[in-house]
Protein backbone atom coordinates (compact mmCIF):
# COMPACT_ATOMS: atom_id res chain seq x y z
CA UNK A 1 0.00 0.00 0.00
CA UNK A 2 1.40 3.64 -0.89
CA UNK A 3 -0.90 5.16 0.61
CA UNK A 4 -1.00 8.05 -2.03
CA UNK A 5 -3.43 10.79 -1.33
CA UNK A 6 -3.77 14.40 -2.96
CA UNK A 7 -5.45 17.14 -1.70
CA UNK A 8 -7.58 17.92 -4.62
CA UNK A 9 -7.83 21.74 -3.54
CA UNK A 10 -3.84 22.27 -3.30
CA UNK A 11 -3.30 19.64 -6.68
CA UNK A 12 -2.58 22.51 -9.55
CA UNK A 13 -2.68 19.64 -12.09
CA UNK A 14 1.39 20.53 -13.06
CA UNK A 15 2.12 17.12 -13.70
CA UNK A 16 5.65 17.97 -12.12
CA UNK A 17 5.06 14.45 -9.58
CA UNK A 18 4.55 12.69 -12.87
CA UNK A 19 7.24 13.40 -15.12
CA UNK A 20 9.76 13.24 -12.02
CA UNK A 21 9.11 10.20 -10.75
CA UNK A 22 12.11 7.86 -11.34
CA UNK A 23 9.52 4.52 -11.91
CA UNK A 24 7.17 6.01 -14.39
CA UNK A 25 4.34 4.73 -12.25
CA UNK A 26 2.44 8.54 -12.08
CA UNK A 27 -0.13 9.16 -14.75
CA UNK A 28 -1.98 12.41 -15.19
CA UNK A 29 -5.75 11.61 -15.79
CA UNK A 30 -8.33 14.05 -16.16
CA UNK A 31 -5.19 16.97 -14.62
CA UNK A 32 -4.86 14.90 -11.44
CA UNK A 33 -1.67 12.73 -10.60
CA UNK A 34 -2.91 8.64 -10.06
CA UNK A 35 -1.10 5.91 -9.68
CA UNK A 36 -2.71 2.61 -10.68
CA UNK A 37 -2.87 -0.26 -8.31
CA UNK A 38 -1.32 -2.78 -10.53
CA UNK A 39 1.75 -0.67 -10.50
CA UNK A 40 1.83 0.13 -6.87
CA UNK A 41 4.85 -2.64 -6.32
CA UNK A 42 6.73 -0.80 -8.71
CA UNK A 43 7.33 2.28 -6.07
CA UNK A 44 10.66 2.53 -4.60
CA UNK A 45 9.88 5.01 -1.77
CA UNK A 46 11.68 7.89 -2.99
CA UNK A 47 9.27 10.32 -2.08
CA UNK A 48 10.21 12.69 -5.26
CA UNK A 49 6.91 13.22 -5.86
CA UNK A 50 5.93 14.70 -2.58
CA UNK A 51 9.05 16.58 -2.60
CA UNK A 52 8.60 18.23 -5.79
CA UNK A 53 4.86 19.41 -5.34
CA UNK A 54 5.31 23.00 -4.71
CA UNK A 55 1.57 23.12 -3.29
CA UNK A 56 1.71 20.17 -0.94
CA UNK A 57 -0.81 18.56 -2.32
CA UNK A 58 0.87 14.88 -2.14
CA UNK A 59 1.33 12.38 0.56
CA UNK A 60 3.07 9.22 0.33
CA UNK A 61 3.60 6.80 2.44
CA UNK A 62 1.98 8.64 5.35
CA UNK A 63 4.81 11.55 4.67
CA UNK A 64 3.46 14.81 5.80
CA UNK A 65 4.44 18.26 4.69
CA UNK A 66 5.07 19.54 8.19
CA UNK A 67 7.18 17.29 9.00
CA UNK A 68 9.50 17.94 6.26
CA UNK A 69 11.53 20.74 6.00
CA UNK A 70 10.99 23.78 3.64
CA UNK A 71 14.05 24.09 0.65
CA UNK A 72 13.07 27.38 0.55
CA UNK A 73 15.90 29.71 0.24
CA UNK A 74 17.31 27.52 3.17
CA UNK A 75 20.15 25.67 1.73
CA UNK A 76 23.73 26.27 2.90
CA UNK A 77 25.85 28.51 0.78
CA UNK A 78 28.20 27.02 -1.34
CA UNK A 79 31.01 29.19 0.51
CA UNK A 80 29.92 27.20 3.51
CA UNK A 81 29.68 24.03 2.21
CA UNK A 82 33.49 24.54 0.41
CA UNK A 83 34.60 25.40 3.40
CA UNK A 84 32.78 22.60 5.55
CA UNK A 85 34.18 19.82 2.93
CA UNK A 86 37.82 21.07 2.93
CA UNK A 87 38.23 21.61 7.18
CA UNK A 88 36.74 18.02 7.48
CA UNK A 89 39.57 16.03 9.60
CA UNK A 90 40.37 12.58 10.51
CA UNK A 91 40.26 12.97 14.59
CA UNK A 92 42.64 11.39 16.37
CA UNK A 93 42.52 13.34 19.86
CA UNK A 94 38.95 12.68 21.47
CA UNK A 95 37.83 14.37 25.00
CA UNK A 96 37.35 11.23 27.59
CA UNK A 97 33.26 12.21 27.91
CA UNK A 98 30.22 11.05 26.41
CA UNK A 99 28.16 13.37 23.29
CA UNK A 100 24.62 13.78 24.63
CA UNK A 101 22.13 11.22 23.50
CA UNK A 102 20.21 13.55 21.74
CA UNK A 103 23.06 15.13 19.45
CA UNK A 104 23.76 11.07 18.44
CA UNK A 105 20.21 10.80 17.53
CA UNK A 106 20.60 13.68 15.20
CA UNK A 107 23.20 12.66 13.15
CA UNK A 108 22.09 9.39 12.52
CA UNK A 109 18.76 10.30 11.78
CA UNK A 110 20.38 12.78 9.45
CA UNK A 111 22.72 10.11 8.22
CA UNK A 112 19.52 8.18 7.59
CA UNK A 113 18.63 10.97 4.62
CA UNK A 114 21.75 9.62 2.63
CA UNK A 115 20.64 7.60 -0.68
CA UNK A 116 20.61 4.13 -1.46
CA UNK A 117 20.81 2.04 -4.50
CA UNK A 118 17.49 1.27 -6.32
CA UNK A 119 16.08 3.21 -2.26
CA UNK A 120 16.40 0.20 -0.31
CA UNK A 121 16.92 1.91 2.93
CA UNK A 122 18.27 -1.37 4.51
CA UNK A 123 21.17 -0.11 6.46
CA UNK A 124 21.85 -1.06 10.22
CA UNK A 125 23.82 1.40 12.47
CA UNK A 126 25.38 0.03 15.08
CA UNK A 127 26.16 2.61 17.28
CA UNK A 128 28.50 2.52 20.66
CA UNK A 129 26.80 5.79 22.40
CA UNK A 130 28.73 5.17 25.70
CA UNK A 131 32.05 5.83 25.94
CA UNK A 132 32.70 2.86 28.73
CA UNK A 133 30.76 0.25 26.40
CA UNK A 134 33.70 1.00 23.83
CA UNK A 135 36.27 0.65 26.34
CA UNK A 136 34.87 -2.92 27.32
CA UNK A 137 34.65 -4.00 23.79
CA UNK A 138 38.28 -2.35 23.15
CA UNK A 139 39.67 -4.64 25.98
CA UNK A 140 38.37 -7.62 24.32
CA UNK A 141 38.86 -7.30 20.83
CA UNK A 142 42.69 -6.62 22.38
CA UNK A 143 42.53 -9.98 24.24
CA UNK A 144 41.48 -11.59 21.30
CA UNK A 145 44.33 -9.78 18.86
CA UNK A 146 46.97 -10.36 21.66
CA UNK A 147 46.47 -14.01 21.50
CA UNK A 148 46.33 -14.20 17.49
CA UNK A 149 49.56 -11.84 17.97
CA UNK A 150 51.22 -14.76 20.32
CA UNK A 151 50.39 -17.81 18.02
CA UNK A 152 51.37 -15.94 15.28
CA UNK A 153 48.39 -16.27 13.57
CA UNK A 154 47.62 -13.10 11.69
CA UNK A 155 46.22 -13.88 8.19
CA UNK A 156 49.17 -12.59 5.88
CA UNK A 157 49.31 -9.03 5.50
CA UNK A 158 47.97 -8.34 8.79
CA UNK A 159 51.04 -9.24 9.86
CA UNK A 160 51.16 -5.70 11.22
CA UNK A 161 48.67 -6.26 14.23
CA UNK A 162 51.72 -7.41 16.15
CA UNK A 163 53.02 -3.90 16.71
CA UNK A 164 48.81 -2.57 17.47
CA UNK A 165 48.71 -5.24 19.93
CA UNK A 166 52.35 -4.06 21.38
CA UNK A 167 51.28 -0.55 21.48
CA UNK A 168 47.80 -1.02 23.24
CA UNK A 169 50.14 -3.59 25.81
CA UNK A 170 52.96 -1.57 26.63
CA UNK A 171 51.58 1.92 26.50
CA UNK A 172 47.95 1.82 26.30
CA UNK A 173 48.33 3.82 22.81
CA UNK A 174 44.78 2.88 21.21
CA UNK A 175 46.20 2.63 17.76
CA UNK A 176 42.65 0.53 16.44
CA UNK A 177 39.66 2.96 17.34
CA UNK A 178 42.06 6.05 18.26
CA UNK A 179 40.66 6.68 21.56
CA UNK A 180 37.36 7.83 20.15
CA UNK A 181 34.38 7.40 23.13
CA UNK A 182 31.52 6.36 20.42
CA UNK A 183 31.68 3.94 17.32
CA UNK A 184 29.44 3.60 14.60
CA UNK A 185 29.51 0.68 12.09
CA UNK A 186 27.18 0.30 8.91
CA UNK A 187 26.05 -2.54 7.27
CA UNK A 188 23.70 -4.05 5.04
CA UNK A 189 22.36 -7.06 4.30
CA UNK A 190 24.31 -8.77 1.16
CA UNK A 191 21.04 -9.03 -1.07
CA UNK A 192 20.74 -4.84 -0.82
CA UNK A 193 21.45 -3.51 -4.37
CA UNK A 194 24.77 -2.24 -3.30
CA UNK A 195 25.29 -2.48 0.27
CA UNK A 196 29.00 -1.49 0.61
CA UNK A 197 28.55 1.66 -1.62
CA UNK A 198 25.26 2.56 0.64
CA UNK A 199 27.28 2.00 4.05
CA UNK A 200 30.42 4.37 2.77
CA UNK A 201 28.04 6.83 1.59
CA UNK A 202 25.93 6.96 5.05
CA UNK A 203 29.09 7.38 6.82
CA UNK A 204 30.29 10.29 4.50
CA UNK A 205 26.92 11.81 5.03
CA UNK A 206 27.55 11.70 9.01
CA UNK A 207 30.92 12.58 9.16
CA UNK A 208 29.98 16.00 7.29
CA UNK A 209 27.45 16.39 9.75
CA UNK A 210 28.64 15.48 12.21
CA UNK A 211 31.46 17.72 12.00
CA UNK A 212 29.34 20.48 10.80
CA UNK A 213 28.36 20.43 14.95
CA UNK A 214 31.76 20.21 16.02
CA UNK A 215 32.10 16.30 16.33
CA UNK A 216 35.16 14.93 15.62
CA UNK A 217 34.93 11.41 13.48
CA UNK A 218 37.23 9.25 11.94
CA UNK A 219 37.59 6.70 9.35
CA UNK A 220 38.44 3.32 10.95
CA UNK A 221 39.72 0.78 8.52
CA UNK A 222 41.55 -0.86 11.63
CA UNK A 223 38.49 -1.39 13.69
CA UNK A 224 36.56 -2.64 10.33
CA UNK A 225 39.25 -5.58 10.00
CA UNK A 226 39.13 -6.17 13.25
CA UNK A 227 35.33 -6.49 13.48
CA UNK A 228 34.71 -8.07 10.41
CA UNK A 229 37.57 -9.72 10.20
CA UNK A 230 40.15 -10.61 12.96
CA UNK A 231 37.88 -10.80 15.59
CA UNK A 232 34.37 -12.65 15.23
CA UNK A 233 33.51 -12.52 18.93
CA UNK A 234 33.33 -8.77 18.32
CA UNK A 235 31.35 -8.42 15.73
CA UNK A 236 28.67 -11.12 17.95
CA UNK A 237 28.97 -8.69 20.35
CA UNK A 238 28.05 -5.88 18.40
CA UNK A 239 24.86 -8.00 17.40
CA UNK A 240 25.45 -7.29 13.17
CA UNK A 241 23.73 -9.94 12.15
CA UNK A 242 24.85 -12.61 10.15
CA UNK A 243 23.55 -11.75 6.64
CA UNK A 244 25.17 -8.43 6.82
CA UNK A 245 28.34 -6.84 4.94
CA UNK A 246 29.89 -5.14 7.70
CA UNK A 247 30.48 -1.55 5.45
CA UNK A 248 32.72 0.43 7.34
CA UNK A 249 33.10 2.27 10.62
CA UNK A 250 33.89 5.01 11.89
CA UNK A 251 34.40 6.50 15.48
CA UNK A 252 33.66 9.75 16.68
CA UNK A 253 32.99 12.01 19.79
CA UNK A 254 34.36 15.59 20.78
CA UNK A 255 37.52 16.15 19.90
CA UNK A 256 40.34 17.58 21.90
CA UNK A 257 41.86 19.23 19.16
CA UNK A 258 41.33 22.10 16.86
CA UNK A 259 42.78 22.91 13.40
CA UNK A 260 43.47 26.16 12.50
CA UNK A 261 43.30 26.13 8.76
CA UNK A 262 41.94 23.67 6.05
CA UNK A 263 45.03 21.18 4.44
CA UNK A 264 46.37 22.67 0.88
CA UNK A 265 46.09 19.78 -1.55
CA UNK A 266 47.69 19.13 -4.92
CA UNK A 267 45.14 19.53 -7.92
CA UNK A 268 42.93 17.00 -8.75
CA UNK A 269 44.19 14.27 -11.61
CA UNK A 270 41.56 14.97 -14.15
CA UNK A 271 40.94 12.93 -17.26
CA UNK A 272 39.18 14.80 -19.31
CA UNK A 273 37.13 13.72 -22.52
CA UNK A 274 36.60 15.69 -25.25
C1 LIG B 1 38.67 4.17 4.01
C2 LIG B 1 39.46 4.88 5.07
C3 LIG B 1 40.01 4.15 6.13
C4 LIG B 1 40.74 4.80 7.12
N1 LIG B 1 41.18 4.08 8.20
C5 LIG B 1 41.83 4.72 9.19
C6 LIG B 1 42.25 4.03 10.36
O1 LIG B 1 42.05 2.82 10.51
N2 LIG B 1 42.88 4.72 11.35
C7 LIG B 1 43.12 6.07 11.24
O2 LIG B 1 43.68 6.65 12.14
N3 LIG B 1 42.73 6.76 10.14
C8 LIG B 1 42.09 6.14 9.13
N4 LIG B 1 41.66 6.84 8.03
C9 LIG B 1 41.89 8.29 7.95
C10 LIG B 1 42.89 8.68 6.86
O3 LIG B 1 44.19 8.34 7.27
C11 LIG B 1 42.72 10.19 6.62
O4 LIG B 1 41.44 10.41 6.13
C12 LIG B 1 43.77 10.76 5.69
O5 LIG B 1 45.03 10.68 6.27
C13 LIG B 1 43.48 12.21 5.33
O6 LIG B 1 43.38 13.00 6.48
P1 LIG B 1 42.06 13.84 6.77
O7 LIG B 1 40.91 12.88 6.84
O8 LIG B 1 42.31 14.54 8.05
O9 LIG B 1 41.87 14.80 5.63
C14 LIG B 1 40.96 6.20 7.03
C15 LIG B 1 40.40 6.92 5.97
C16 LIG B 1 39.66 6.27 5.01
C17 LIG B 1 39.05 7.09 3.90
Amino acid sequence: MLNFELDHEKCVGCGLCAADCPVAIIAMEAGLPVIAAENEDRCIRCLHCFAICESGAISIHGARVEESLSLDDNLPTPEQMELLIKARRAIRNYRNENLEPALIDRLLEVAWHAPSGRNDRRLMFTVVDDRKVLARLREEAMAVLSVLAGEGKFPPGMEFFADIVEAWQTQKIDIIFRGAPHLLVVSAPYDCASPLPDSIIALATFELFAQSLGVGTVWNGLAKITIADLVPSLRLRLGIPENHLVGYVMGFGRPAVRYARTAVRRPPMINRVR
